[in-house]
């Protein structure tokens, strides 16, 4: 295919510099940190929303639309009779200049016509619930210039659903008010809502407009609206219908002058007593402040700054310096990034989910997380309250839940079983992060009733026993709705194509469905969690010893590498008991796996509902699957025997293309009943032998802990979005920045197309993969440790790594070794073993390999 290249990296500035406004797709951004959310593609589309994009909407979109990318903060300029926008969109006025800057939290589109420059930046500043679009105009020629500017913005009427449905009501509630040049959407204030938004200039106004039909006429489209077409704003007051917001200015530029503009799309809540200055009018207190926090240059110049020192801080975290810069931009910028955008969307609001259809899910989130953990821990950690606050008291969870609510959803139920295993993932993770244990004290609710409170830690115990209770014929986990296959239903038996496969009836009551999948995980986070209550019982008895011999703290922080203690009320034997316990259902998992899970070249994938085998060489179709074979090596279940080393190769030989590692194969040709929607899709194509971005990295760790470097970087490198925008912009189709969920695998029709991306959980195993299994340098509850795994080429490489209140300057000297440390030296002394010991302060560390 012809080689078009769309943009480039700017790794200096931390930008993907897109300089052709058309791309194969929308490439799009997020904006926003924690409860303001902007989505914003190359050329100014998407929207807005306030923590929930579903419940909370505040600016519309059209999915899906004709032409592609429908609606969206959109500046119109009138510029002697030629109608034009800087981000191309929606009238499509050739430009002379375009480019697009989407950076970490903002994004800057730049046209230039007829020597006006226009150049917009978007950005939602630290904490303020508001996005600001600072515009500024400069005449690049020799003449007075008389412009007319028109901005563009369309209210949702909040509830994203019903917005898009319910057209008998929603057509008579929108209501606005205009004050100076704000104007107010209050559609639903007057009765169950506290909250308003507004959009503002900050500048007087000379026009105008708050209803859709007036402003852009009932048969034209954003290309032409008759206002802007005549240049004459109509000062529209909206009464129903549908409500948007425009501001008409009349701009006089001077040859050289440049001109900013400031508008400020912001949210409010009120309090209920004080909703109202008068009848019917909104209490306008809080909009006051938040306008004037933001209503000059130099307010808005310091407000991006400190966003952009902000991300200095997080991504100074763990940096690292290779001789490769495609590695270094994934690992320094953009992966991290992905994984803070995935931390706060789970899988609810991108352009291929239109945040209504799904809340956060548990599973996600837990896995989202891990990525995350490392750059904001306050939030990760109420991250896993939160999950676990939804969680059954017999260890089940609801799939997902709603960010606003942060109830479960009962849409979509529970019963998916491998679900409990990730909430031991995520804390963990945590944990051996930022060695405070105090989480695991913390009173947490079963499905958020009050009074059913019990430790996190108890979460985590019940997690485990939901799925050592839940075995089948083989002693092998029953799989239940799905597991991380959210489309391999084995209980599901569907024949009516107006149910969904996840949530129609489970038939699982009889069910030999079985899943070799969550025998990996389960191996894999039983022993994480095994570990831990060692790691706890060592520490209590330090703590003990510590106490006795009066020197309670320095022991207790020797054993524990932080700072942190939890009161565990659980005894030293009991800890040790619990760990034993859980080790003898770890090693009877292990003994079920070789004995029924093992099918000669490869890791079986399932037993379906007659107890048939799933992914095994007796099979004409789906006789591999990626996912036990990831799981069972990260797990190194029959490892002595030779099992692992075997899977590896059969995923080598029968799964790897030249685009990454197909989910399964051969693909499904036909629709099988008893598998479900695994078997719906076109072979090639999503769960059917798409190549599943996010469970690579579960084979490429596999390679890794069997230490095979050349193997892991080749895997990884095929999937890494830095490679695959030199190679393939135009195949590839979406974002060339971040990963996407799933490329078209071998027997699609067009190998090698992207769809879905951003909202994927390949973000944080990438992450994981590339800076714990690669680079190799994996936080642990008493230190570092330090285990890389390369590719024999590997040359000398720095990794900087903030852990807790310590530095570490690690370099790493692989001298063509793919695996194996052979000697660590921190500050000049040599360590034992792979472990740097956890110690406030900076430290310089040496490794060879
Ligand atoms: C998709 C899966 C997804 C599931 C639940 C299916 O249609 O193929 O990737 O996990 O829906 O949303
Ligand atoms: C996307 C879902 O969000 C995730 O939970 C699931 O595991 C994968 N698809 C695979 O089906």
């Amino acid at each position: 295919m012809e080689q078009k290249r769309y943009g480039h990296f700017d790794d200096a500035h931390r930008e993907y510099v897109i300089t052709d406004p058309q791309t194969p797709w929308p490439w799009i951004n997020y904006l926003g940190n924690e409860d303001f959310f902007s989505l914003i593609s190359n050329t100014a589309g998407g929207y807005s929303f306030y923590k929930d994009a579903k419940f909370r909407r505040i600016t519309r979109y059209r999915y899906n639309n004709v032409p592609m990318d429908n609606g969206g903060r959109y500046f119109y300029l009138v510029d002697n009779g030629c109608v034009w926008n800087p981000g191309w969109k929606p009238c499509k006025t050739p430009l002379d200049f375009y480019e697009c800057r989407h950076g970490m939290g903002y994004t800057r589109i730049t046209g230039c016509k007829n020597q006006i420059e226009a150049s917009v930046l978007f950005f939602v500043p630290l904490r303020k619930w508001a996005e600001v679009q600072k515009l500024t105009l400069t005449n690049h020629s020799q003449e007075v210039k008389h412009l007319k500017l028109f901005s563009f913005e369309e209210w949702c009427l909040w509830n994203a659903a019903t917005d898009m449905e319910n057209f008998q009501r929603n057509f008579s509630t929108g209501e606005v008010e205009i004050e100076g040049s704000t104007i107010y959407h209050k559609t639903e204030y007057r009765e169950r809502r506290n909250h308003y938004a507004f959009y503002h200039v900050n500048c007087p106004i000379d026009g105008f407009d708050t209803d859709r039909e007036t402003f852009v006429g009932l048969y034209n489209g954003f290309d032409e609206p008759e206002a802007v077409l005549e240049g004459r704003p109509r000062n529209s007051h909206a009464h129903g219908w549908s409500p948007i917001a425009s501001h008409y200015l009349e701009v006089s530029l001077q040859p050289g002058e440049s001109r900013d503009f400031v508008f400020l799309l912001g949210y409010i809540e009120n309090e209920q007593e004080k909703k109202f200055t008068a009848p019917q009018v909104i209490n306008k207190e809080k909009a006051h402040q938040l306008i004037n926090s933001l209503d000059t240059t130099e307010k808005v110049d310091r407000a991006f700054r400190e966003l952009q020192e902000y991300w200095d801080g997080l991504l100074s975290i763990y940096h690292v310096r290779t001789g490769n810069d495609k590695l270094n931009r994934m690992v320094n910028i953009w992966n991290q990034y992905q994984c803070m955008v995935t931390f706060n969307f789970s899988r609810s609001a991108s352009f291929f989910e239109s945040g209504i259809g799904r809340g956060m899910g548990f599973r996600d989130s837990n896995q989202d997380l891990v990525g995350f953990v490392h750059q904001i821990p306050s939030r990760a950690r109420q991250r896993i309250i939160d999950i676990a606050s939804t969680q059954f008291p017999d260890g089940g969870c609801y799939h997902q839940y709603q960010p606003l609510t942060k109830r479960g959803n009962n849409d979509i139920g529970g019963g998916f079983n491998d679900d409990p295993c990730w909430l031991i993932f995520g804390t963990v993770a945590y944990l051996k992060e930022t060695g405070d244990f105090t989480i695991l004290d913390e009173m947490v609710p079963f499905d958020n009733q009050e009074g059913t409170e019990v430790t996190l830690f108890e979460h985590l115990k019940v997690s485990l026993d939901h799925v050592i209770r839940n075995l089948g014929p083989h002693r092998l986990p029953l799989i239940g709705r799905a597991d991380w296959n959210d489309c391999l239903n084995l209980n599901c038996f569907s024949w009516d194509p107006n149910e969904s496969f996840q949530t129609t009836e489970n038939k699982s009551e009889g069910s030999k469905a079985e899943s070799l999948m969550i025998a990996g995980l389960f191996v894999v986070t039983a022993k994480e969690y095994v570990a831990l209550c060692k790691f706890l019982a060592k520490r209590m008895r330090n703590e003990e010893l510590g106490m006795r011999n009066g020197d309670y703290l320095a022991s207790a922080e020797s054993a524990g590498g932080g700072n942190h203690h939890s009161s565990f009320l659980i005894s030293h034997s009991s800890l040790l008991e619990e760990a034993s316990r859980m080790q003898q259902a770890i090693d009877d998992m292990i003994d079920a796996v070789k004995r029924d899970g093992w099918d000669g070249e490869w890791y079986l994938r399932a037993y379906d509902y007659f107890g048939q085998k799933i992914g095994s060489h007796e099979n004409d179709e789906g006789r591999i699957f990626i996912e036990s074979q990831g799981w069972c090596t990260m797990a190194e279940i029959g490892a002595d025997e030779g099992m692992t080393a075997k899977s590896l190769d059969s995923v080598k030989k029968y799964l790897e293309c030249e685009h990454g590692i197909v989910l399964q194969n051969p693909a499904f040709t036909t629709y099988h009943v008893e598998m479900g929607e695994i078997s719906s899709y076109p072979e090639g194509y999503k769960e059917n032998a798409g190549i599943f971005c996010h469970n690579n990295p579960w084979v490429i760790i596999g390679e890794c802990i069997a230490g095979r470097g050349n193997d892991a970087w080749s895997h990884y490198a095929k999937i890494l979005p830095s490679y695959v925008e030199e190679k393939c912009q135009m195949l590839h189709k979406v974002e060339p920045y971040v990963n996407c969920q799933m490329v078209a695998g071998k027997d699609a029709a067009r190998p090698g197309e992207g769809k879905n991306s951003w909202l994927t959980g390949t973000a944080a195993w990438m992450w994981l993969t590339v800076s714990e299994y690669i680079l190799g340098i994996k936080p642990d509850y008493d230190g570092l440790l330090i285990d890389p795994c390369l590719p024999a080429t590997a040359g000398d490489y720095t990794v900087t790594r903030r852990f807790r209140d310590a530095v570490y300057d690690i370099t790493i000297h692989p001298n063509g070794s793919q695996k194996g440390v052979r000697q660590i030296i921190v500050d000049g002394t040599p360590a034992s073993g792979t472990l740097i010991p956890y110690a406030p302060g900076r430290h310089q560390v040496e490794v060879r390999l």
